[in-house]
């Protein structure tokens, strides 16, 4: 079958469920990098507009074409492939400067002709100052610092909320944009010369208001017609009904009310997200579905609990570091990957040999920041929490063909605290929750290589096993199941799909 053929059977077999909604919200269920980038890519051929609600520069959404060319997303949805309009909504920090690059980028990358982008105009503006106070925020934590991806999303929520600094509308406005800088400068200015005075910055790395300014100004142009009132635009999409498609950033556990904090990042990435960044009314998202990714194997980057994780945080960020040569395609690679999976097989393997398996396995770095994430185990009693949240009809499960050839597979199925077990659902406070200990099952594997696989029929019999267990676990359907990092690398599970085109009959 040849890849245009193979996508639209796939799309004639997506389009009969998700067609019955006019909204769907994609977000993730872990710390991230679930795969959210893919399955927004994959779908967004079924809607009219892909919208991002949250977050800011430092999400990192990959998407992968048929043809093989990657893009990374990290502020313009992963709708763009597929050419649909894409939004960047309200809910989203706006960094001009990285906005350009990403946009060349995309050029570059998906070709000259990109679909039309809204940029929402009171969106807050990053400039270097937030940066700057990003930094000294972590110098100040001592050894709490949160371990942020430097693109200053705290301080521009933070700042926001202080209704302090510029906004995307302002670069129009010369007067107000003079204004908003000066006020900005003059409340950040003695942490900056408090910077200088620890040894952090010199007084010649702090840019002055008026060069803040015509950086500024130089890139505005070029962006102009994009920058709208989004809420109104979005609002008037969806009274026309045009089929929307929201995606969040970051995911539940960095989510600012949520998830771990203060271990998060500071948006809404819960689907609760999407109305209140879009600044669409809560009737819209009545009959919108909810899809959430997840990954075979979570990881995490940055500080923070992560109940199921297999190592350290620090030795994995210091392995990926250390060993660049086996993310690559290299014989290297393939032999340290042989060698450790035949520990694995064999029982022999230590924690750091599983999640070094795994981190080489899954090209485990970060997208924005390239820094070496940390895997952790299927982590059930994380999953019950952030269904609760969430409220999914479906899941798609990522990363699936990355357990091939594993014979007993590790799943997370309860949490203990003080030697006690918590019920399902319940999330005790951050503190607690790194003092958790993980409760194992060990489920059973297949030999078989499911890399690329789009049919469910193909998969064997004991990888079928592996979903119903799980879906019938958390009670809620496995939909998408996700076989490489490609577009055309899932599987509809036609057994759910039969079940939801019942329910929505
Ligand atoms: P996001 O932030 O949730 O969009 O995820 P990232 O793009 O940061 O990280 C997910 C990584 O997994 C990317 O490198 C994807 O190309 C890759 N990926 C997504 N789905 C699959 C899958 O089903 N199998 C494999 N092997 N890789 C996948
Ligand atoms: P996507 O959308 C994984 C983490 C950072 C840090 C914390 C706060 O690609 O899934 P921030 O810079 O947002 O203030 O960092 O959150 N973090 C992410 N981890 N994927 C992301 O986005 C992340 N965005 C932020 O590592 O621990
Ligand atoms: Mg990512």
């Amino acid at each position: 079958m040849s890849v245009s053929q193979k996508m639209q059977r796939l799309y004639a077999q997506a389009r009969r469920i998700f067609c019955s909604a006019q909204m769907l919200i994609i977000t993730g269920s872990y710390w991230g990098d679930e795969g959210k980038g893919k399955i927004v890519d994959f779908l967004s051929h079924l809607y009219d507009l892909a919208v991002r609600y949250s977050g800011g520069a430092g999400a990192g959404h990959t998407l992968v074409t048929p043809e093989g060319k990657k893009f990374v997303g990290h502020l313009i949805p992963c709708g763009i492939a597929q050419g649909i309009r894409c939004v960047l909504a309200r809910g989203v920090f706006f960094d001009l400067k990285r906005f350009i690059a990403e946009f060349e980028d995309a050029r570059r990358v998906l070709g000259k002709k990109l679909p039309p982008i809204w940029v929402d105009k009171y969106s807050p503006l990053w400039t270097p100052w937030h940066e700057l106070f990003e930094r000294w925020l972590e110098h100040s934590a001592g050894g709490k610092k949160v371990g942020t991806t430097g693109k200053a999303i705290g301080p521009l929520a933070g700042l926001k909320v202080l209704r302090c600094g510029p906004q995307v509308h302002h670069l129009y406005q010369s007067k107000a944009l003079r204004l908003r800088l000066q006020g900005l400068y003059r409340a950040l200015k003695p942490d900056f010369d408090a910077m200088v005075k620890a040894g952090l910055i010199k007084r010649q790395d702090i840019p002055l208001p008026i060069a803040v300014e015509k950086a500024l100004l130089r890139d505005a142009a070029i962006i102009k017609s994009m920058v709208t009132d989004t809420a109104h635009e979005l609002s008037g999409a969806y009274t026309a009904g045009l089929r929307i498609l929201f995606e969040a950033a970051q995911a539940p556990g960095l989510d600012i009310d949520l998830g771990t904090w203060p271990y998060v990042s500071s948006g809404h990435s819960v689907a609760g997200g999407a109305p209140l960044g879009s600044g669409l009314p809560l009737k819209a998202f009545a009959k919108a579905i909810v899809l959430m990714v997840m990954k075979a194997l979570p990881t995490r980057v940055g500080e923070g609990p992560f109940p199921s994780e297999i190592w350290d945080r620090k030795k994995a960020s210091w392995f990926a570091k250390m060993h660049p040569n086996l993310f690559k395609n290299t014989a290297e690679r393939n032999a340290f990957l042989r060698d450790k999976l035949q520990r694995i097989n064999d029982g022999r393997a230590t924690m750091a040999d599983w999640s070094q398996y795994f981190q080489v396995l899954g090209y485990e770095l970060g997208a924005t920041t390239g820094r070496g994430r940390s895997v952790g185990f299927m982590d059930l009693m994380w999953l019950h929490y952030v269904i609760r949240i969430n409220g999914p009809q479906y899941f798609a499960l990522t990363r699936f063909d990355m357990l091939s050839g594993i014979k007993k597979i590790p799943v997370v199925i309860g949490y203990l605290l003080d030697d006690k077990q918590l019920s399902p659902g319940m999330m005790p406070d951050t503190d607690s929750l790194s003092r958790i200990r993980p409760v194992y099952e060990f489920w059973e594997g297949w030999d078989q290589d499911i890399t690329g696989i789009t049919d469910w029929n193909k998969l064997p019999a004991a990888a079928k096993r592996y979903i119903w267990k799980l879906e019938k676990r958390l009670g809620v359907p496995i939909l998408l199941i996700g076989t490489g990092p490609e577009r055309d690398a899932i599987i509809i599970r036609p057994d759910v799909a039969k079940r939801s085109r019942h329910k929505s009959a």
